[in-house]
């Protein structure tokens, strides 16, 4: 994630300083969201920018039975790590889907540090190989547990252009695909506990502000997971728009089935990360110090995930885009119903080619 926080790191810089600055010569309109997130003035929800996920799953809204059972991917640092922390503190029990065993086990080490009674598994996954998400999903469905949410949160940015197992673009196939297989294979479990338990599942989609980067000429699927002309950061972008159609398409899907299943995408926020510790230099040094102050700490940035996980507010809400704890307009091509069930519609049939591949 480190090259992609650069380059959004001087994105939001510069996005902060157009606005102070045409502001300040009084040629836009006062610069309300912007004020907004700089102050952590709450939305309707009565959360904002500055929300911490402790602060969200303490509030009464939040009111859940304990021991629901939670997949998060990508618990092994981050944001993910966090979710993990703050879900198991409120007493769920937390699967840890990460493809290092030995990070999964200091995040759980950590866990039980301050929540020594907390129920915490880690299993191995790695979402860029169908192999290992079928081989997660057998070894989770063969333990018999519940699983009421579901969170895809991991997430990849390479500048290089990579391929998976599956001879699919490395970016594509970590954000978007094995989130899109590993949700296929969940499903079932997660509709049939609702029905046992009468509690919603819900799954969160972590995608990106990032996604409105995409434009409708530059979403195509076959380059996308060819790789051709490959651009990271144009590759993470559209797989963060493929998160949020996902999302969308699924939600209609579980809708008309009356499934008591939602899915939503999320924005974290842009989040403090190892970046500033991991990159030195007087340029650098100064615009992380000047961005410090308009990025988000790991805390805030798990806010969003564990109040669309937990709130009573969202509770129904599905096929919706949040960012700051609070429901918010997605890009024009990631609100296109037929965008979104074309990708469903490819995806699947690459899926299922690649599965006949790997079977014969
Ligand atoms: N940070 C931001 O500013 C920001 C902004 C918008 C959206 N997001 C999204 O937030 C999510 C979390 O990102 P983060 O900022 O917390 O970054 P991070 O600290 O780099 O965490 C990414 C996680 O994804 C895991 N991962 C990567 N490839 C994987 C694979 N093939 N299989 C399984 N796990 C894999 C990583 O595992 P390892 O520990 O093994 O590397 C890590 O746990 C991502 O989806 C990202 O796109 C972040």
């Amino acid at each position: 994630m480190i090259s992609l926080n650069i380059v959004i790191v001087k994105k939001v810089v510069t996005f902060f300083s157009l606005r102070i600055f045409k502001a300040a010569a009084g040629k836009a309109k006062p610069m309300k969201a912007t004020l907004k997130y700089l102050a952590g003035i709450a939305g309707p929800s009565g959360y904002g920018s500055k929300t911490t996920a402790e602060q969200v799953t303490q509030d009464s809204s939040c009111f859940y039975p304990s021991h629901l059972t939670a997949i998060i991917t990508g618990a092994t640092s981050g944001i993910g790590a966090e979710t993990a922390r703050v879900l198991a503190k409120r007493g769920l029990r937390i699967v840890i889907a990460g493809r290092d065993m030995k990070k999964a086990k200091e995040v759980r080490e950590n866990i039980w540090k301050e929540s020594p009674n907390a129920d915490v598994l880690v299993l191995e996954i790695d979402l860029s190989s169908f192999a290992s998400i079928q081989r997660f999903c057998s070894e989770f469905l063969s333990l018999g547990l519940p699983l009421s949410i579901l969170i895809n949160n991991a997430g990849l940015f390479s500048q290089k252009l990579e391929f998976s197992e599956e001879k699919v673009e490395m970016t594509f196939a970590t954000n978007y695909l094995g989130h899109y297989l590993l949700t296929e294979m969940l499903l079932e479990k997660m509709v049939e506990t609702a029905e046992n338990t009468g509690i919603q599942g819900r799954i969160i989609n972590v995608s990106s502000v990032i996604h409105s980067w995409v434009k409708r000429d530059g979403f195509c699927f076959n380059n996308m997971f060819n790789g051709t002309n490959y651009n990271g950061t144009r590759a993470y972008a559209q797989s963060k728009l493929a998160n949020i159609l996902h999302a969308k398409e699924l939600a209609r899907q579980l809708k008309a089935k009356n499934a008591n299943v939602t899915i939503n995408a999320i924005h974290p926020g842009i989040v403090k990360t190892g970046i500033i510790r991991a990159h030195k230099g007087l340029i650098t040094d100064s615009l992380f110090f000047f961005a410090s102050k308009l990025l988000k700490s790991t805390s805030q940035g798990a806010s969003t995930t564990c109040y669309v996980a937990l709130s009573s507010n969202t509770e129904g809400v599905s096929g919706k885009y949040f960012a700051d704890c609070n429901e918010c307009n997605s890009s024009s091509l990631a609100n296109d119903e037929s965008e979104a069930q074309k990708l469903w519609n490819n995806t699947r049939a690459l899926i299922q080619k690649r599965l006949r591949q790997a079977a014969t």
